[in-house]
Formats: C-alpha cells, structure tokens, sequence
C-alpha cells in the first residue's frame, strides 16, 4: 500500500477495521514497534488478503457447517477402483503402440501441453531453493528441471520425426511466492535449457496464512505474516486469475499432463498416457502404480461413495491400508504418482464452476511463531496450529476418470537419446557393458572407466 499522510491515516483505520471485523487484527499488535520499510511491507501483505474468507476457509476446513473433508468414516465408504477404467502398460501391452502413435499425432498436431506443479517449498527435502533446481545425484549432475526439458525436446522431435511438420509442446509452470522469482532465473541462467522462451510459461499460485489451533492467523517475524502456498491445488484458482486456461485455448491445447516436480523418471506429457486417454474419451486420467507396502506414502486413487477421488496417505487409516483382496494384493493398491490428464475442455469447468466447491485439507504442523503477549519467537515442540492446503486431485469428483498404470525405468540415459526406451537398439546392441554407465548424445560412458 502506497500511502502518504491523511491518507494513509484512513488506509490504515480501514485496514484496522476490516481486520478487527474478522477477529484478527492482533497481526498489528507489534505496529508500533515497526520501522517504515516493515509497516509497508506488512500493510502491502494485508491489504490483499481477503480476512473474511479466510476465516470462511478455516470454519470449512475445521468442519463446521459441514463442510470437512470428511476423514472420519472414511473407511467404510472407500472402494478400489473398478478394472474396466483402468489401463495397464504391462497387462494391455498390445494396445500401448496404439496409444503412443495417438499421442505422438496430437503432439505434432501442438494439442498437448505440460503443467508442472512448482509451487511447493522443499521444506521436507530441506533445499532452500526450489525443487526441480536440485543435483539429484545424477552422474551427470542435472537437474530436476533440466532433465524434464530433455525430455520435451526429445518428444517433440519424436512427434516431429513421424509426422514431419514442426511442432512443440507449451510447458506451463506454477510457482509460489516463494519460488517464482529463483525458477525464472534459474531458466534463464540455463537458456531455457534449449527451449523456445515463449514456450515457457509461468504462473505464480496462491498464499495463505497459516492459523493457530483457534484460528488465529500466525505472525513469522513481528511486522511478517506466516505464509504458505495454498496446495497444489491451487492451481485452479492459478489458471483462472492468471488466464492460463485462455492461453492454453489460443494456442489450440486441448490435453494437458500435469505433474509434479520431484520425480527423476517423469515422463513429461506421455504420448501414451495422453493417447490412452483420448482413446477411453477422459476428460481427466491419473497414472497410477500398484502400491505394495501398506505404509507406502502415496495416496491412492479409488472411489468414496461412488465418486472418484484420492485419499491421501495422510487421510486413510493404517486399517484400511493393510486391507488384502483375495488374490493377496493391496485393496486400494492403485498408488497416485500425481501424474494428472486434463482436457482444456475439463480445466475451464473446473475454473469456472467447481473451483470454489474444493475444499481444504488440514495439515497440523509446528509453525515457528511469534508470541502475541510476549513478541518472543516461539519454535513449537509439537503442532500449534494449522497449514490450509486445497490438493490437485480433488477435481476428479467432478469428472469421468481413467486411470493409467505405469512402468518403471532403471538407468541414466539422456532424455535427448531416448524419451521412454526408443531408439537405443543402436546404442546397445550386441555389446556388453559395466554399470554405471549414462547414454548421452556422446555415446556411452561407462562411468568407473571413464573415473567419472
Ligand atoms: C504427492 C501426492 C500424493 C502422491 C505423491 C507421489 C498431492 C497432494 N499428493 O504427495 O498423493 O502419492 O505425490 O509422489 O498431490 N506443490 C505446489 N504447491 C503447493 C504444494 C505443493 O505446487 O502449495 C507441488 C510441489 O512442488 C510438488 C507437488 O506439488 O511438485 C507435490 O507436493 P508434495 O507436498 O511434495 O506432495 P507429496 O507428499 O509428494
């Protein structure tokens, strides 16, 4: 807020008296003890937040009125996920070249899209910078972003080898507060990684505050509110207030894969999984791979009270994730490795209409925070309040969904060789070699030879 005099003086009378309406206005307890450069700042943060709905979240989230999500009774409404939705890369093997040339054909028809979630903040990898900028410990060091950037220039080369015309897939990349301005410039310092820079979007996601137990939203630092990005699910509300969807429909998008940052063996915008899924006619799919281990963190796609959704793995009790089918599998072993399908079609309903229906996930957390009394900065031993996170999946209740088993991959060839196994006949025939070892547009490097 830039405000000079009697102005600012009713600026901030107005700010004091929405806040005070909302039952918050303890975040200017420490005002007077600010400097300018702090009370701009902290006045510039509150003044775009929306109290009234922020309390209306809390309530929602917290159950009243009806509106939790629902954890408890969960169990006894959960179903595994009928067989005739779901398509498997190794049971359905005859059908996967079919699905593959259908995606391969709207790839080089510039129809697909990927949308990368970015928007998280590492706290649990313990980076202070953001995920896809990590050495996963690669032996050729890149990075999270840089390989999924290989891996779309490998496609579009692909789709471009079979079909012969030029074509490329609009990478679309949500970014928080936190992590927007360090993506960007990672990108840059990297020349976009050999992608065209207008091919490259980014959006920047939502911020809440996190809240004591009573609702009462945190301070950080004494002129700083305690934010979080609001879930990866925040993307729809992204896709709307940032005009992602419009962009996507100008340049004739019509099926978008969506995914997370943190996994090394992405297959970015699939051909077959987006081929599968045009086949079944989805207006949303999710990749999915069996979950073995009962307290695997992983949620799992299935229905609750006919309606398809995920259970996170934060959500579903230890009981119901042990439960055994007759063939001695998991029950619910349809494992989400949050690779999402949506058609354009489908994400402006979502925008448009459902958007507001989501509901929050409450994650209880240890939130460093300031004492109201006592100005001391407390670091909680045990959970002290609350984190409002909306998730990605939670859409899936409003669509006709198909699901996607995948299959995993085991060693460093460059996306730049080969997107998902093609092609390395000529690398690999009738030859032997010792692991480790990276294909890459070189050849091949066996690594304790080379002292690599
Ligand atoms: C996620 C899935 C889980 C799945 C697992 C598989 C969700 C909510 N959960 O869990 O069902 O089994 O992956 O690996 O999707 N992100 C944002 N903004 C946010 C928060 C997160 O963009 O506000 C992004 C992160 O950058 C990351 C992704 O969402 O790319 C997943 O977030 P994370 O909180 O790490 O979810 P997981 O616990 O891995």
């Amino acid at each position: 807020m830039e405000v000079v005099g009697a102005e600012e003086d009713a600026a901030m009378a107005a700010l004091r008296e929405r806040l005070a309406a909302g039952g918050q206005d303890h975040v200017l307890r420490f005002w007077p003890e600010l400097d300018g450069a702090a009370r701009r700042a902290l006045a510039a943060e509150l003044c775009h937040m929306d109290v009234a709905e922020i309390n209306r979240f809390f309530r929602r989230a917290r159950g009243d009125g009806g509106g939790a999500v629902a954890v408890a009774g969960l169990d006894a409404r959960m179903e595994p996920v009928p067989r005739d939705v779901l398509g498997s890369a190794s049971r359905d093997r005859g059908l996967v070249p079919r699905w593959e040339s259908r995606g391969l054909a709207e790839i080089a028809g510039n129809r697909v899209a990927a949308l990368l979630l970015a928007g998280g903040q590492g706290t649990r990898l313990g980076v202070p910078y953001p995920k896809g900028m990590c050495d996963v410990g690669l032996p050729s060091r890149k990075t999270l972003f840089h390989l999924q950037a290989q891996r779309l220039r490998r496609l579009q080369q692909m789709a471009e080898e079979q079909h012969g015309t030029a074509c490329h897939i609009p990478w679309y990349i949500m970014t928080s507060g936190r992590t927007m301005e360090s993506t960007k410039e990672f990108f840059q310092k990297h020349r976009y990684f050999g992608l065209k820079k207008e091919n490259v979007i980014f959006f920047q996601q939502g911020m809440l505050p996190a809240l004591g137990f009573d609702g009462k939203i945190l301070l950080e630092e004494k002129g700083k509110i305690a934010m979080a990005p609001d879930g990866n699910g925040g993307l729809y509300r992204a896709l709307g207030s940032h005009g992602i969807v419009d962009d996507m429909e100008q340049r004739g998008v019509q099926s978008v894969h969506v995914y997370c940052v943190d996994n090394i063996l992405v297959k970015v915008a699939d051909p077959r999984f987006i081929g599968f899924c045009l086949e079944k006619g989805a207006d949303c799919g999710a990749k999915v791979v069996e979950k073995t281990n009962p307290t695997e963190p992983v949620g799992v796609v299935c229905r609750v009270d006919g309606v398809y959704q995920v259970v996170e793995y934060s959500e579903i009790s230890l009981a119901t994730a042990q439960r055994r089918g007759s063939d001695g599998r998991l029950l619910f072993n349809a494992g989400n490795i949050a690779n999402h399908y949506f058609t354009t079609a489908f994400l402006k309903d979502v925008v448009n209409t459902y958007e507001p229906q989501l509901q929050h996930h409450v994650a209880e957390k240890k939130i460093p925070h300031v004492d109201i009394t006592t100005g001391q900065l407390i670091q909680p031993e045990k959970p002290n309040g609350i984190k409002m996170e909306k998730f990605v999946f939670d859409i899936f209740q409003f669509s006709n969904l198909k699901d996607a088993n995948d299959l995993p991959i085991q060693c460093e060839i460059s996306p730049l060789v080969s997107y998902g196994g093609e092609g390395l006949e000529k690398y690999v025939k009738d030859r032997e070699f010792r692991t480790p070892l990276i294909i890459d547009e070189d050849g091949i490097h066996e690594l304790l030879k080379n002292g690599m």
